[in-house]
């Protein structure tokens, strides 16, 4: 099948993967069944991002905030992670995806610690997609690790506070280096952040889907990314063509 052609691309596409245990519930499966159809939607998406040449996809995978589920559930998101690394790190490789984590890590089990990096190493050089996934992953907690890390520097004389600006903050989120989201996708009919990615979000288009996280696919994906591409973006500024005729 040949990829469809849009009008303006998205570099970086966010997606809030919602709607798993809603899905599972109107089927009278339990929440598990849900988280494990998700993944297939994370492999299939992650394929149409390859194919239609997105640069940076980032996957909100397990928030600082999960941690309140049942320890169960909890522990079967992790099992489900660490399985997704080991059956599907090679082939991402052969894609030529590089994977990257945002996310605290200090808290993270050791085992699920190594396979994370493990990930990251073995694709560092890889120059196709980045597949950037958020694993314990809280907005508020990694701007506040990016201010400590400021703080520290300035407490030291290495830095001056007047110095800090918000090209410094970016360099110290775990984001660094990766451009900020052009589109931020959530399915399952919800309307907010949820503490993702809100020092990023600055300029980002919003696509909010009805249908929930394991219905998700090639099909939903290029059509939030038509609908990002009928959109006007003006960081701000004026369109092109309000500036043309001075209004
Ligand atoms: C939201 O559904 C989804 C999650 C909290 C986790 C998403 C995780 C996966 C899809 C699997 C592992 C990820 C990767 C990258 C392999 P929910 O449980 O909040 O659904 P609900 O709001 O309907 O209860």
């Amino acid at each position: 099948m040949s990829e469809p052609v849009f009008l303006s691309m998205p570099e970086h596409v966010a997606i809030i993967m919602d709607g798993n245990g809603r899905w599972a519930k109107q089927r009278g499966l339990p929440r598990a069944m849900g988280h494990r159809k998700g993944v297939e939607a994370v492999r299939e998406t992650v394929r149409a991002a390859g194919d239609a040449g997105i640069k940076y996809l980032t996957l909100f995978a397990f928030s600082s905030e999960n941690w309140r589920r049942p320890e169960a559930e909890v522990s079967d998101l992790m099992g489900l992670l660490k399985a997704f690394i080991r059956r599907d790190l090679a082939e991402l490789h052969a894609q030529n995806v590089r994977i990257r984590i945002i996310g605290d890590r200090h808290s993270l089990r050791s085992d699920i610690l190594n396979l994370l990096l493990e990930a990251e190493e073995t694709t560092r050089d890889n120059t196709a997609l980045t597949l950037v996934i958020a694993f314990n992953y809280g907005s508020r907690d990694e701007i506040a690790r990016a201010m400590v890390s400021l703080a520290e520097d300035v407490e030291a004389g290495r830095l001056r506070a007047r110095e800090i600006t918000p090209e410094l903050v970016n360099a110290r989120l775990d984001t660094a280096g990766i451009p900020d989201p052009d589109l931020i996708i959530r399915t399952s009919g919800e309307e907010r952040l949820s503490n993702f990615l809100l020092w990023q979000a600055a300029y980002s288009e919003f696509v909010f889907v009805p249908e929930y996280w394991p219905d998700f696919g090639r099909e939903l994906f290029y059509a939030a990314l038509e609908k990002f591409a009928a959109r006007d973006r003006r960081f701000g500024g004026l369109s092109p063509q309000a500036a043309a005729v001075g209004t």
